[in-house]
């Protein structure tokens, strides 16, 4: 079987493809289908004069999404997506597709979740999931070239990792469980084994926030390494990133450039060194008259830019209705676009002031929220990493700084272009008279915690790791608005189906 990704290697030979009708148009004497198998998308020409009459209403009958063989001769084309066309010479209907509910125009948002198992299909959602699958590669690659293990974190557990209030509770035999919202605890354990490890699965959180950076199901690489310091933590941080944007870069520029992702910032943060600030720097720069400067500069544009998209709208409905049908689709196009547009300036403009107040608002020991990371990453030309967070606000088993115990060991990697946090992690406590403290502080059960004490026992070492979420990484390396577009079925609240 031949698939459309390889066509060039078969220039002027006779192939078979097999795939879906992606779309189709047709004149009295050519029909163009377009042609897509999984791999890539061909323009499939049928000519009246060059087929027998079969072939010929065969490809009259077909309907988006209709499935199909199509023989014919592999020929170069610039101006063709891909390249190249197949001059069709037979075709096998293997099924007419019924009326196809995603069609080229516009739908909403909800109802292409509802039909999610078919917007899949789509060639925006098609690109993303290339670019995850992509990533998930790259980052075996960097680990396994490191000669860290990967190795799996249960996914039922009997305790909290993250705090107790996002945990989902399912019924274990008559026992309580809960389901994992991290592996990190069993990571420690392994890296005790391993030296370094990694682990990859799903994590769950009850997270009743509907933001468009939150999942209650997402997937977590969490590697762990024993003797290493937050030093070494963050710079193996951001070796992975950059390891990852360099094979995505040149792996899927096709997939990007359908997902119309400006590269610039990427390739940024391959090339420049990430910043490193300390939280309380953060909150300096988050209350600064920069950041004032910022918000305003951008309410400016902003509004600008609104005045002028709603004056293009005001001229293209005077041409309305008298344009030829070249041009009326040029049109259609142009205020799809516009739309689109105005829809993401009004939303920059109803958020300012919300940031405005979040900003005003904070105070040092409160925890970055999603605005806050926002403005900050604005502010960058490439990915920010923030360490040293008031302890308060942080996890029980992060280490103190020795320096300012008010301070946890923790770091933060914040992605650019307004997306923030992508990563979490620490130096962890590795003394178990201080751990069993932090436990107590925390009002966690010691006894689920029986295990996690031990690795403290039994020879004990300083050591980190952190935590990547994928679908905050494929969002941010896509361009895309919402992490709802990064994984094939996503859960958050009010999701459930397909
Ligand atoms: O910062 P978090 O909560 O850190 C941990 O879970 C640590 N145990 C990791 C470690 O040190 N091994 O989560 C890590 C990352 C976040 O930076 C974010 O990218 C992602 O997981 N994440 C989510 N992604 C989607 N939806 C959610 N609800 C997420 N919560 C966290
Ligand atoms: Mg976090």
């Amino acid at each position: 079987m031949i698939y459309i990704n390889q066509l060039s290697q078969h220039e002027n030979k006779s192939v078979t493809l097999k795939g879906w009708v992606y779309n189709n148009r047709s004149s009295k004497s050519l029909i163009f289908i377009e042609l897509r198998d999984g791999t890539g998308i061909c323009q499939c020409v049928v000519s009246k004069a060059d087929v027998d009459g079969r072939v010929w209403e065969d490809a009259g009958l077909l309907r988006q999404e209709s499935s199909l063989e199509v023989s014919g001769k592999v020929v170069k084309d610039d101006r063709s997506i891909g390249g190249y066309e197949l001059h069709v010479t037979g075709l096998e209907i293997v099924q007419i597709a019924d009326e196809y509910p995603i069609t080229p125009k516009e739908h909403g948002v909800e109802f292409l979740m509802e039909n999610r198992h078919l917007w899949l299909r789509s060639q925006r959602q098609w690109a993303a999931m290339r670019v995850r699958n992509a990533i998930v590669f790259a980052i075996h690659t960097f680990f396994q070239n490191r000669e860290f293990l990967q190795l799996d974190a249960p996914i039922f557990t009997g305790n909290a990792a993250e705090g107790t209030t996002t945990l989902f509770e399912t019924d274990y035999f008559e026992e309580k469980a809960y389901l994992t919202q991290s592996g990190q605890l069993y990571a420690e354990a392994m890296a005790m084994a391993h030296g370094r490890v990694y682990t990859f699965g799903p994590t769950f959180r009850a997270e009743k926030s509907k933001t468009r950076r939150h999942l209650t199901e997402f997937w977590m690489i969490e590697p762990e390494m024993a003797y290493y310091d937050l030093d070494m933590n963050m710079d193996l941080a951001e070796e992975m990133i950059k390891s990852i944007l360099s094979e995505v870069l040149s792996k899927c520029r096709n997939e990007l450039e359908i997902l119309e992702r400006d590269t610039t910032y990427l390739k940024q943060a391959i090339k420049n060194d990430f910043h490193r600030i300390t939280y309380t720097n953060a909150v300096d720069i988050l209350k600064s008259r920069k950041t004032a400067g910022v918000l305003e500069k951008m309410t400016e544009e902003r509004d600008q830019e609104k005045q002028d998209l709603n004056n293009e709208l005001e001229e293209i409905g005077k041409e309305r209705g008298s344009e030829k049908k070249w041009r009326k689709a040029q049109i259609d196009q142009r205020v799809k676009e516009i739309y689109a547009r105005l829809d993401q300036v009004k939303e920059d403009l109803r958020n300012i002031p919300v940031w405005e107040k979040s900003v005003s608002e904070f105070k040092w020991g409160n925890d970055f929220g999603g605005s806050d990371e926002t403005i900050l990453t604005m502010q960058f030309d490439a990915p920010v990493i923030i360490h040293r967070y008031p302890a308060e606000v942080k996890a029980f088993y992060m280490k103190r700084d020795p320096a300012d115990e008010k301070l946890a060991l923790a770091m933060d990697v914040l992605a650019p272009e307004g997306y923030g946090e992508i990563i979490g992690g620490s130096q962890r406590e590795d003394s178990l008279s201080v751990l069993k403290k932090r436990i107590e502080e925390h009002n966690l059960p010691e006894d689920a915690f029986k295990w996690y004490l031990d690795l403290r026992r039994y020879g004990t070492v300083p050591h980190s790791g952190y935590g990547l979420g994928l679908e905050r990484t494929v969002s941010w390396i896509c361009g895309l608005s919402h992490v709802r577009e990064t994984i094939p079925f996503p859960r958050m609240l009010g999701r459930l189906t397909p």
